[in-house]
């Protein structure tokens, strides 16, 4: 995600701050950066696509003088990465510069009424908003303004701002994005993260959802979005820079492992309302998807297992067949398909060779192509007719995780809209679905609960060589992730395959030496996966089961039993494979492994 810096106080020149600061908010990636401060009664800008090293440059020592100061480096949500979508974004009088984290849902028709008011915008942001909303509240008093202006933002953010009618006050808020005060002497520092501040400060606030700052060199106060007086505690940070920038986790995997409540409601953000899926932003008409006799995943990886959970759920709630293929298998193969096609292309990164080959192939024969990436503006996003993004902000260990569980909400979210759309189901059944949807960022955390109960598990097995992991239907895409994340980051031999097919040949390997992992949660092959567990059992095979909450038929079975809650059967492998992450992250680290960077692998896999 984005990261956002601010300053107040006695320094007249916070540009050297403002640029340290933003540095070290670097590691999470981004495409644009920026600065403002208040020098003279004015506002001083800088802004630039690509990297603080390409914004340096810009900056006149002498023009960019002042204080307070806000800084941002974007990772873009809303509009490609350009000089004019990154941020500050100036009110039309460039009296205000603000800097933003975060999704505001209601933009488009804020966007509406303040054009209407004379506002002019000069970005594709959904950012550009706030500081226009602000500058009409504005009657003197930035404080104020904000408080009112907040009031009216729907979605998550962070903001900084600076008036150049103000020149010793910051005002900052939050509303379901990080903010933290860093507290000087006569002086106060904003951010978003706190490796922005640690080399000025170890004393922080934390800000909560619905508090307002207000800081000025001489002190700070500390409001709801009412104006009531919040006491917060200060914290002293003891972490040094390197734990700082993992927040506090030992590693980034496990930190994005954590993430994954956040992300999933980051993913429904904006997009689901009033029990129904709103998704016309994607760009592709809804007559041509009415009309749709058929979908065609293409992905490589962990992005393939996600579309295999996209295919099941399209299939369940749309009704239409689809494939899923493998990029670098789909690309040599003759172009056979025919008919009313949507061509998906599922791909964090937006940069796989085989992926965007095979997408570009699709297309150049007739079929409307729709991407489903992570990265805004990515080639996979300029390429397509139509983008779902999945909003799961930057991924910095080699491994998907977050990605993965973005990328199942994008297509269970893509499946109700279709089907919505076709009338394939009725109103009641959508709504159950989508109620339980968003029950899922609490059902993941019920899980991470149990973090301690993996970790024990993941000490027994850590010296296993071969692992077999078994799943049937909706199970089966969390089986073949599992089994895919155990060998990259622990170069464990794992297989995942489906288990009705165990009998036609892995069941030879089968014997004391190879853990058995189960996807054994309830549903409506589930008689047939315990049959296939008691058929390693005779074998003397370990079994590790991922089982429903309470589910003792499984546990009595298995030598060890993950619980994950219950959910709709076409959502099990979301939950189904936290647990396997975790495993996988313990096993990795007992094996005194870099779990964040495996040997021989890359981020993004941009050659064939
Ligand atoms: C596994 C992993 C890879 C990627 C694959 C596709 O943890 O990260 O298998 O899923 O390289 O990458 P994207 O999604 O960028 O196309």
């Amino acid at each position: 995600m984005c990261g956002i810096v601010g300053y107040v106080g006695k320094k007249n020149n916070c540009t050297n701050f403002l640029l340290e600061g933003l540095k070290k908010l670097e590691y999470r990636g981004y495409d644009s950066a920026g600065i403002a401060v208040a020098n003279d009664r004015n506002l001083k800008t800088v802004k630039k696509k690509g990297f603080l090293r390409d914004l340096e440059p810009l900056i006149n020592p002498e023009r960019m003088k002042g204080s307070p100061g806000i800084g941002h480096t974007r990772w873009a949500t809303h509009g490609e990465p350009s000089d004019e979508n990154a941020h500050p974004h100036l009110s039309c009088e460039k009296r205000l510069a603000l800097v933003h984290n975060g999704i505001i849902e209601n933009y488009q028709e804020l966007k509406q009424e303040l054009k209407l008011k004379g506002h002019h915008f000069t970005s594709q942001t959904d950012t550009e908003v706030i500081v226009h909303l602000i500058e009409e509240h504005y009657q003197g008093d930035l404080y104020d303004a904000v408080k009112k202006g907040v009031k009216e933002l729907r979605g998550s953010f962070a903001i900084a701002v600076i008036s150049a009618d103000d020149p010793d006050l910051l005002v900052a808020a939050r509303y379901d994005s990080p903010l933290v005060v860093g507290i000087g002497k006569n002086e106060y520092f904003i951010a978003s993260d706190i490796p922005a501040i640690l080399k000025e400060t170890r004393k922080v606030i934390i800000l909560e959802d619905g508090e307002i700052v207000k800081a000025k060199p001489d002190g700070i106060t500390i409001t709801d979005f009412d104006g009531n007086l919040i006491e917060k505690e200060i914290t002293e940070i003891t972490w040094d820079a390197e734990a700082a920038e993992k927040g506090g986790y030992e590693d980034f995997m496990l930190k994005e492992i954590h993430e994954q409540p956040q992300v999933i409601l980051n993913t429904m953000r904006g997009r689901v309302k009033e029990a129904k899926i709103i998704l016309d932003e994607i760009g592709l008409p809804r007559e041509l998807l009415k009309r749709l006799e058929r979908m065609v995943i293409v992905a490589c990886g962990t992005s393939y297992y996600a579309g295999l959970v996209m295919r099941n759920a399209v299939e369940l709630f749309a009704k239409i067949p689809v494939d899923v293929e493998i990029s670098s298998e789909f690309r040599y193969r003759p172009m056979l398909i025919d008919g009313r096609v949507l061509v998906v292309g599922i791909t964090q990164s937006g940069e796989t060779a085989d992926t965007l080959v095979s997408l570009r192939q699709a297309k150049r024969v007739g079929f409307p192509i729709l991407a489903i990436p992570n990265v805004i503006g990515s080639s996979a996003a300029r390429e397509a007719d139509g983008v779902l993004y999945t909003h799961a902000g930057p991924e910095i260990g080699v491994a998907a995780t977050k990605t993965m569980t973005a990328q199942m909400v994008a297509g269970f979210l893509f499946a109700l809209y279709l089907a919505g759309i076709k009338k394939t189901i009725s109103d009641e059944r959508r709504e159950k679905f989508i109620k339980e949807l968003l029950k899922l960022p609490r059902k993941v955390e019920a899980i991470l609960d149990r973090e301690d109960e993996v970790k024990q598990m993941a000490k027994k097995y850590k010296n296993y060589n071969n692992f077999l992991f078994l799943g049937r239907t909706y199970g089966l895409p969390a089986a073949y992730e599992g089994a895919l994340k155990l060998k990259e980051i622990t170069y464990v031999h794992a297989e995942g395959y489906p288990a009705g097919e165990m009998k036609h040949g892995p069941i030879a390997l089968i014997d004391e030496n190879v853990p058995v992992v189960f996807i054994a949660t309830k549903g409506e092959v589930q008689d047939k996966i315990i049959s296939n567990m008691e058929e390693v059992k005779a074998r003397k095979g370990k079994i590790i089961a991922i089982a429903t909450e309470g589910d003792k038929k499984v546990a009595d079975l298995a030598d060890d039993v993950i619980y994950v809650p219950w959910t709709f059967e076409a959502y099990t492998p979301l939950l189904a494979v936290v647990p396997l992450q975790l495993f996988t992250y313990y096993t990795g680290k007992l094996r005194g492994l870099n779990v964040d960077q495996p040997r021989n692998l890359a981020k993004s896999v941009t050659v064939e």
